[in-house]
């Protein structure tokens, strides 16, 4: 018998790593799911070395997913967790946004994870056990300019969190979702110093976040220690989803 088996989808780097680092600390086998094949080997080095294993899965790919839960249900015979975390972001203003960012946008965030939570839901609903964790965001909030994509894609795992909780409950199954704020990864990396900076002024607590304060939270929702606590969004954000402290 397999020890307890966790899925982290977008866990080649991030957030994601951070949670499979935590969650192989933790005593689960990762199944490390990304699309980014070239830091694979590195990663599975990283990532709890002799009990994770590299699977490439696009996660708006029907065919892709079902390959997934296919393999690591064959293989391992269980699935105790699935942490939906791999996410994108393309930025702009409505009037200047494409419809290409936007569907792309909702068809990884929302769609991906929807196609996540439905097989895994097939399978945890028979074995009547499991946890589902979403990365959301705290901009499901909807306090971001030029995120008009990005906020109904995490508006909408917010909802999808809730509903599932409810459907899934007396299976034993609990979906939780976590809504980080702005945290240090090649996400946030990638924005302009001048907006960087803004961004941390209006954070109540006045830092940027660490990945490991995700994997924290999400370390917890996975553990015997929340049975209880199903359907909730926790805000992992410096208080930011209070208010701003500029605007
Ligand atoms: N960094 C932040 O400040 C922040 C804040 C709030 C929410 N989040 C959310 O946390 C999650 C992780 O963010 P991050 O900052 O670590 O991002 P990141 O860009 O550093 O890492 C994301 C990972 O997801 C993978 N990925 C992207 N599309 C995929 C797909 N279709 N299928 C499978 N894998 C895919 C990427 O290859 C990458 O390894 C996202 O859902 C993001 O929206 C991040």
């Amino acid at each position: 018998m397999y020890k307890k088996i966790a899925i982290v989808t977008g866990a080649v780097k991030g957030i994601g790593k951070s949670i499979g680092k935590q969650l192989s600390n933790d005593g689960f086998f990762i199944i490390i799911v990304d699309i980014d094949e070239t830091g694979a080997n590195k990663i599975i080095e990283t990532i709890g070395k002799d009990g994770s294993q590299f699977f490439r899965c696009d996660i708006c790919n029907a065919e892709d997913v079902t390959k997934l839960y296919e393999m690591v249900f064959e293989t391992y015979g269980r699935i105790d967790v699935v942490v939906n975390n791999a996410g994108i972001i393309r930025d702009n203003m409505i009037w200047k946004m494409s419809k290409e960012d936007f569907d792309f946008v909702v068809d990884v965030n929302l769609k991906g994870t929807w196609m996540m939570c439905k097989e895994a839901a097939k399978i945890m609903r028979e074995q009547k056990f499991g946890k589902i964790i979403n990365i959301a965001s705290r901009a499901w909030l909807g306090n971001n300019r030029g995120q008009s994509n990005y906020t109904a894609s995490k508006a909408g795992i917010v909802g999808l969190t809730r509903v599932l909780a409810l459907e899934l409950g007396k299976y034993n199954v609990n979906v939780n979702a976590v809504a980080p704020g702005l945290i240090d990864t090649p996400l946030t990396r990638a924005l302009p110093e001048k907006v960087m900076q803004r961004l941390i002024e209006a954070q109540p607590t006045k830092k940027v976040g660490k990945t490991e304060d995700i994997a924290n939270v999400v370390s917890f929702l996975v553990s015997e220690k929340s049975n209880f606590i199903t359907g909730q969004i926790i805000h992992v954000d410096g208080g930011r989803s209070i208010g701003s402290t500029i605007f």
